[in-house]
């Protein structure tokens, strides 16, 4: 069976060409299990916790009351620990019984009839992340449950996934591709191969969406450290987001335990500059109303959105004391000549970085200027011409985010 599985793979590598779902036209939008709840089994002493349909249905109904659904978070995403240790006696995955009473398909019609879409987690190797069962000798079979069981969206991590796991990850594209569902591919493999990953434009083809730096945590450090990662834009990874595929720098944790009011609005402004995929891990049950609206934020939500697809690029610096430095960011507009902007201060230090910078300074070159709009707020700054200066405090950890349109 498994040399059978294995001879398959090899024969199918070549054809596979790309993926072809029309999906996820912008990043992809939603909410995802796994930072916030992890691999929480304890369902006996932690019932409103625990990873189970209960909590799932929860989360999907507070997205369709709360206007989450609404400001286009539609997927709803399973992560790691949903399955039975074992598949059955056919070899098809199942769901834990205890926690998943009625199966996915009877999760996916319930997500389904709150207008919201369901997502799950397989992995390419032979156990997941956390050792539940593995899709390495079983590809096809298990594209097909996904399918039968009307899923939306694939998340395939590669835990164990060996070296011939982006083979396993073509594979999967093609039998996704066979169900005719559209399900939107989500790869991790960039992330598990590391800093010798350079095939951007294979995965570009492959897959809708990415991940390739290191797991979100629930703190700021980790933040930071993935925006600098994409500061760094190696080999130009930014230039591979765009309609259809999009790199993916982990969860949003929003409304979780550990940032300041500034640093949510530098991870959600951040990741919306990124033309990131926006999935929210948190729990929306009682998240507090400040974290809800700041994720309701159409201004922002429409920079992450912009039908162009570009993703912003690091193009200014300077260090704001030896605690840290300030960057500055632009992420070109579907409408001509428009950008957003974004100056992010990475510094600790207390006391604001002051800041005098010009749009000719971000590389922009309108010779009339332009009208600058602040986002957060909504706030109209003015018109500015292109060298003249801006004049502003950034606190620490916050962002300032701005679309500015020509003059
Ligand atoms: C990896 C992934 C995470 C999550 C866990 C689940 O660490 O990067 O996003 O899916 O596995 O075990």
């Amino acid at each position: 069976m498994a040399f059978q599985s294995v001879l398959i793979m090899l024969f199918l590598a070549p054809v596979v060409s790309c993926l072809d779902n029309g999906l996820a036209l912008t990043p992809p939008m939603g909410w995802m299990q796994w930072e916030r709840f992890r691999c929480n089994l304890d369902c006996k002493n932690d019932p409103e916790n625990c990873i189970s349909e209960k909590l799932i249905m929860e989360m999907a109904d507070r997205m369709e009351k709360d206007g989450y659904r609404d400001a286009g978070y539609t997927y709803i995403s399973l992560d790691d620990c949903w399955m039975s240790t074992k598949r059955d006696s056919q070899g098809i995955l199942q769901p834990d019984k205890d926690r998943f009473p009625h199966g996915i398909k009877y999760l996916a019609d319930y997500v389904h009839s709150k207008g919201l879409k369901l997502g799950i987690y397989l992995d390419m190797g032979l156990e997941t992340c956390k050792g539940f069962p593995g899709s390495k000798f079983s590809i096809q079979r298990d594209a097909l449950s996904l399918k039968e069981w009307g899923i939306d969206m694939l998340k395939m991590d590669c835990c164990e996934g060996g070296s011939d796991m982006v083979t396993g990850y073509e594979v999967m594209g093609f039998y996704l591709n066979q169900t005719g569902r559209r399900i939107a591919f989500s790869c991790s493999y960039p992330a598990c191969i590391g800093d010798m990953f350079s095939d951007y434009a294979g995965v570009a083809k492959l897959c809708n969406s990415w991940r390739n730096a290191i797991d979100i945590t629930d703190s700021w450090e980790r933040v930071y450290e993935v925006m600098k990662f994409y500061s760094k834009d190696v080999y130009s990874f930014s230039k591979f987001a765009g309609p259809g595929h999009w790199n993916d720098p982990d969860e949003m944790i929003v409304g979780d335990y550990s940032l300041s009011d500034g640093q949510e609005r530098s991870q959600f402004g951040m990741w919306a500059m990124f033309a990131a995929p926006l999935f929210m891990s948190v729990d929306l049950r009682n998240i507090k109303s400040s974290s809800r609206n700041l994720l309701l934020n159409k201004r922002v939500i429409d920079i992450n959105q912009d039908p162009l697809g570009a993703q912003a690029t690091n193009v200014w610096q300077r260090p704001w004391t030896d605690q840290g430095v300030v960057t500055g960011w632009v992420k070109p507009l579907m409408k001509k000549g428009s950008y957003a902007i974004a100056l992010l201060n990475g510094s600790a230090y207390g006391m604001p970085a002051p800041i005098n910078i010009t749009l000719n300074d971000l590389g922009l070159n309108n010779e009339g200027g332009y009208n600058i709009t602040e986002t957060f707020e909504g706030k109209f700054l003015g018109p500015y011409k292109l060298r003249e200066p801006i004049l502003l405090k950034i606190h620490a950890h916050d962002t300032f985010l701005a679309t500015v349109v020509p003059l």
